[in-house]
């Protein structure tokens, strides 16, 4: 395993196949490296994940952004606080009940929405981080994320709140903190009153989950 993934390039043609990495970490220092695609020339850091490797819970989004790429974690800026408010509103710790990541390893140039050909390339990544983190729920942060891990073209506010399949794990689409920022209301039927349901549900599904014997 170690032989294999020190000697996988990190070009665009040559698969990662499933198997390659022994542990979440160790895909740290291979995205910090990676020139899979063109965000790579453009980078500060990658920001691979956050959170805990044996949670239940997996959180992903769409990419870094500035404050991200400067410290090379994921949802560290004013959306990750925003998340991090939502997690905490139903007792969820960041750092202990859930593992953050996004479909996009680099921050796209200006915060623009990640091209379908970077998607491609880092989407091995995120394969390696859903087979070794192996969550009970998925819960995917705005369009971008649901598009890039069930193909679902419908929008996030049809989809949004509605339980789906993903690897035979429950999972649902939630609308981005981001778009939570830029829509601050929280009167009935908002954007932000929305998520509160949604994130109710997830902290009911995976309570309904815990109890039962095998999850
Ligand atoms: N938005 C994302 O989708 N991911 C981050 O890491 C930060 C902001």
């Amino acid at each position: 395993m170690g032989a294999t993934f020190e000697a996988i390039p990190t070009s665009p043609d040559v698969p990662i196949p499933a198997g390659t990495y022994p542990d979440v970490e160790a895909l740290v220092p291979h995205c910090q490296r990676c020139q899979r695609c063109r965000l790579g020339a453009t980078r500060t850091h990658a920001a691979v994940h956050r959170g805990n490797p044996t949670a239940r819970l997996m959180l992903i989004g769409e990419g870094p952004g500035e404050l991200e790429d400067r410290q090379g974690r994921p949802f560290v800026g004013p959306a990750g606080q925003l998340l991090d408010r939502i997690l905490a509103a139903v007792d969820l710790d960041p750092a202990r009940d859930v593992f953050i990541c996004n479909v996009v390893k680099c921050r796209p140039p200006g915060n623009r929405v990640p091209e379908p050909d970077e998607v491609a390339a880092c989407l091995p990544y995120l394969e390696e981080q859903i087979r070794l983190v192996d969550p009970a729920v998925f819960v995917f942060l705005g369009a971008t994320a649901l598009r890039a891990c069930t193909g679902e073209a419908r929008g996030i506010t049809r989809l949004r709140g509605q339980w789906l399949t993903h690897r035979g794990r429950p999972a649902m689409a939630v609308f981005h903190p981001s778009y939570l920022l830029r829509n601050p209301a929280r009167t009935p039927g908002s954007p932000k009153w929305l998520m509160w349901q949604d994130i109710r549900a997830v902290r009911a599904q995976l309570d309904a989950l815990a109890a039962q014997p095998d999850r």
